[in-house]
């Protein structure tokens, strides 16, 4: 949700990341539209988990639960072991640093954009630098005409739209500042569809960065992180894949696992390595 977060959150035990498990997870939208029919799935504690799947598969609906913006028909989704609906609501979305797909873009000032991912940080203007830096964002923000002040819209005065990729940055710098500020899950759907190869892999390579500590910044914690994407490229390096397909997991395992398999994952990844030769 990319919420207000103090760090730690306000949930009991999240200062570590928490593990993630859908438990026989059935839901149907309210128009009828059945999407999971007891869907199993876990994610280990601080590990990060990639889902693929054709489109309509359900994976954006999956983190939707996750966010408690529908619930299950059947089924629990377990944080820790509890169900999050017995969860406090507030204190459960600032837990999450979520950038859906259709990304909201605040006709707000750069701070704004990036400072509610932890509105009780967001006049800490060394940590939107870092969180900025980090998602790539930093360079694209300090060029506006009124650096962080600007309003990412035009029709204001000193106001100035971005381009797909450089919003794309400035909702990934949001999540960031989020797991800064104590979110102990990352939920990245699509996050860098508009970015080119190149960027992406950058990009990706500094987000392992952020949930994996290093040397150099020991304060870094690690976040349970659950990715979409549809580029190959960019699953593979998630510590296991699940495939979605009919409303189920149909296949888990690491990268070169599934490859072994010679399953669906398998062939969705030649058919996308044979493209991108061509
Ligand atoms: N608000 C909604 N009401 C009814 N049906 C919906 C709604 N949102 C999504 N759906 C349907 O639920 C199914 C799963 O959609 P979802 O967006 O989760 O798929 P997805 O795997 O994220 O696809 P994509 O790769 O295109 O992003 C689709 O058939 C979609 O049409
Ligand atoms: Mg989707």
């Amino acid at each position: 949700m990319v919420g207000a977060g103090e760090p730690g959150g306000g949930l009991v035990g999240l200062n570590q990341p928490p593990a993630i498990r859908f438990e026989s997870v059935s839901f149907a939208y309210p128009d009828g539209r059945q999407v999971f029919d007891g869907l199993d799935l876990t994610v280990p504690a601080g590990a990060s988990l990639a889902i693929v799947g054709a489109n309509g598969a359900g994976k954006t609906t999956l983190v939707k639960l996750l966010a408690r913006l529908y619930e299950p028909t059947s089924g629990r989704i377990l944080v820790d072991g509890v169900d999050v609906r017995e969860l406090d609501l507030a204190s459960w979305r600032q837990q999450l640093a979520v950038i859906f797909q259709d990304f909201v873009r605040y006709e707000l000032g750069t701070t704004e954009n990036v400072g509610f991912g932890c509105v009780s940080r967001m006049d800490d203007s060394d940590a939107l630098r870092s969180a900025a830096r980090r998602a790539g964002s930093l360079a694209v923000i300090e060029e506006l005409p009124r650096g962080w002040d600007t309003v990412l819209a035009r029709g204001y005065t000193g106001g100035a739209d971005l381009s797909g990729g450089e919003w794309q940055r400035v909702a990934l710098a949001r999540a960031l500042f989020a797991v800064d500020g104590g979110a102990g899950i990352l939920a990245l759907d699509e996050p860098t569809a508009n970015l080119d190869v190149r960027a992406e892999a950058e990009l990706f390579e500094h987000l392992l960065q952020v949930v994996s500590p290093g040397a150099g910044e020991p304060d870094r914690r690690p976040v349970t992180t659950l990715l979409i994407s549809h580029r190959f490229s960019t699953v593979r390096r998630a510590d296991r894949i699940c495939v979605l397909d009919a409303g189920r997991v149909v296949e888990e395992g690491t990268h070169d696992e599934l490859v072994r398999a010679a399953g669906l994952y398998a062939r969705m990844f030649s058919l996308q390595a044979s493209r991108f030769d061509g």
